[in-house]
């Protein structure tokens, strides 16, 4: 299966991407973790895609579009993937139509998630991130098990720089400017499935794969 996962910041991108990733044994593929991993790594990359990230705006599109296509080529991602956090513009949505066509492929699902501002603003504010495997709680909604330590392992856990309110705020901005139309694009592929993702993480998981037949 080839899906996409569309949302804002703080709608349950990388906690869906994740669940399904186990469930159907296909990679996880998200732009914002191999970004965060080049910045960890200090590679020139990672350097310069921080000083976008830290103030909440877009790398550029042909540093994303090249990232993408890179990982894309990757054996693992053959059989399938969840893409998550791209296209975030119409020019990456154009660029991966071309990477798949050329690779005989097409989208099965844009898998879209629909949550107020204010449930994302709150949701980012109590989130932590480990930094190691990217993986993401919440301090009252999905607290890890031992303290501020990752359950998979046991980093300690750290805020993201882009989760400081006034960050989050300018990232909703840009995503409703830049990114909500991207959506369109799919649309007349009639493989857009929009989930009302303002539930637990359990009913959202199992919304999803209701709306992928999976239930
Ligand atoms: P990225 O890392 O993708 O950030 P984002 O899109 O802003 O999304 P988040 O990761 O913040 O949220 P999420 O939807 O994954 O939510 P999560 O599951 O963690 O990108 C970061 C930056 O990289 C961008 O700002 C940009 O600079 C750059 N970038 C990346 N891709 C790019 C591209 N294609 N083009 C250009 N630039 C790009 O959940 C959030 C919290 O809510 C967690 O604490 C979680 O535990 C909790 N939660 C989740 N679901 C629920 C629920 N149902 N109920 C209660 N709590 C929940
Ligand atoms: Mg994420």
């Amino acid at each position: 299966m080839r899906l996409l996962m569309a949302g804002s910041p703080g709608s349950g991108k990388g906690t869906h991407s994740r669940r399904l990733s186990d469930c159907l044994g296909i990679p996880h593929i998200s732009t914002g973790d191999l970004l965060r991993e080049q910045v960890s790594l200090g590679t020139e990359l990672g350097l310069n895609a921080k000083t976008f990230m830290d103030r909440g705006d877009y790398v550029p599109d042909d540093v994303m579009v090249n990232m993408i296509k890179g990982r894309l080529s990757e054996p693992d991602a053959e059989k399938g993937f969840i893409i998550d956090g791209f296209p975030r513009t119409v020019t990456q949505a154009d660029a991966l139509d071309k990477m798949l066509a050329d690779l005989g492929q097409s989208i099965d699902a844009v898998i879209v998630l629909d949550v107020p501002v204010e449930e994302m603003v709150r949701r980012l504010s109590g989130r932590r991130t480990c930094p190691t495997c990217q993986r993401s709680y919440h301090m009252d909604d999905e607290p890890p098990a031992d303290d501020e330590r990752c359950n998979d392992d046991g980093t300690p856990l750290e805020r993201r720089s882009d989760d400081e309110p006034e960050t989050v705020r300018h990232r909703l901005k840009v995503y409703a400017d830049r990114t909500a139309g991207v959506i369109e694009h799919y649309d007349t592929d009639s493989v857009v499935k929009r989930i009302n993702g303002e539930a637990t993480i359990d009913e959202v998981h199992r919304r999803i794969d209701e709306a992928l037949g999976m239930a």
